[in-house]
């Protein structure tokens, strides 16, 4: 109950935000904007649009009003499992209630799904300066000249982001000749085994 009440204060906050403070690019907020860092590598980010089984998303939602009321969501979006952000953060955070085919960031700069990072990096600026400069994430394709960075959701799941612990893989099998073989004396015994029970041996002698 904490939880819904702290996500409604988050968006009535963001629902009664004055006009101005969400203003278009080049205006007043446009020297708070975000740009990027002049001394990164350059990139380019591998896209993920495609892999949304629900886009373009105003097939429907151009058809119905966005409601920013945290709730349990009926189909198709019954999956959605939100567990990010300790009940501060909800839908419409990130999602852009005037064009659903897009995000939006914190200054209400309309996103495109491509760009998550930009979304991500209005609340995790840490992680997104590491991840320009290679320190997060991952890189592939080129080391020299133009990178591609894999988006921050390729990761994380945008509405469960913690990665979750896994077991660890089995230890690899050992090179062929070098197993252990049955039946061969001491190769079932380690040099301290031997040693050990000659300790005892000698132990049980006095
Ligand atoms: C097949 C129709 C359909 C498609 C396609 C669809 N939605 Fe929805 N969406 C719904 C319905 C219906 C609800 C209301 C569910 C409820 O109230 O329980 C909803 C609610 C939502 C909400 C909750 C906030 C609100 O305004 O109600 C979000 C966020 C959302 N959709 C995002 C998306 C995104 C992002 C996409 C595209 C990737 C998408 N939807 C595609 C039908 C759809
Ligand atoms: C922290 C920001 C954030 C919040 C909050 C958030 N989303 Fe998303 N959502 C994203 C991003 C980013 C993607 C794109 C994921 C990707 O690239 O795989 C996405 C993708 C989706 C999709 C498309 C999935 C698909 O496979 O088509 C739906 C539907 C959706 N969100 C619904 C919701 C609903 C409903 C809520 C609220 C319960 C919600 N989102 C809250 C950031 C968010
Ligand atoms: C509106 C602000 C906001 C946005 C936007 C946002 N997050 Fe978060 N995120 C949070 C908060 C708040 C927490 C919870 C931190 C805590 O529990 O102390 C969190 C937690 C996380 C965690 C877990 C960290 C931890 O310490 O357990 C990860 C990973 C994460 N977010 C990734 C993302 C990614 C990826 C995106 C972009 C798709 C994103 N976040 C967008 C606010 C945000
Ligand atoms: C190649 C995969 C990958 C990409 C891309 C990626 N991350 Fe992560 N991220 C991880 C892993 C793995 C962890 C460590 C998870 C852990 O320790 O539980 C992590 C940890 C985090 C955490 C902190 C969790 C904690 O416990 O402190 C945050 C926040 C986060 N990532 C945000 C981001 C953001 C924002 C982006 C994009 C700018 C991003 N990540 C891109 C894999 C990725």
């Amino acid at each position: 109950m904490k939880r819904l009440l702290m996500a409604c204060l988050v968006l009535a906050m963001v629902a009664s935000a004055p006009a101005e403070e969400n203003a278009p690019l080049g205006g007043p907020a446009a020297d708070l904007r975000f740009k990027g860092y002049p001394d990164a590598p350059a990139f380019t980010v591998v896209p993920r649009k495609d892999k949304l089984s629900l886009y373009p998303c105003s097939n429907c939602h151009r058809f119905m009003e966005p409601n920013p009321k945290p709730r349990d969501l009926s189909p198709p979006h019954n999956a959605v499992e939100f567990q990010h952000g300790a009940g501060r953060v909800w839908c419409l955070v990130c999602h852009n209630p005037t064009d659903r085919d897009t995000l939006r960031t914190q200054l209400d700069e309309q996103v495109d799904f491509n760009d998550a990072y930009l979304v991500c990096g209005g609340c995790h600026a840490d992680r997104q300066k590491d991840w320009y400069f290679g320190g997060h994430g991952k890189r592939v394709g080129n080391w020299q000249g133009e990178r591609a960075l894999y988006n921050c959701t390729h990761c994380h799941n945008p509405h469960e982001p913690v990665i979750q612990a896994r077991e660890p893989m089995p230890p690899p099998p050992v090179r062929a000749g070098l197993e252990r073989k049955d039946g061969h004396g001491h190769a079932k015994q380690r040099v301290w085994d031997r040693y050990s029970s000659e300790l005892k041996e000698a132990s049980n002698a006095h």
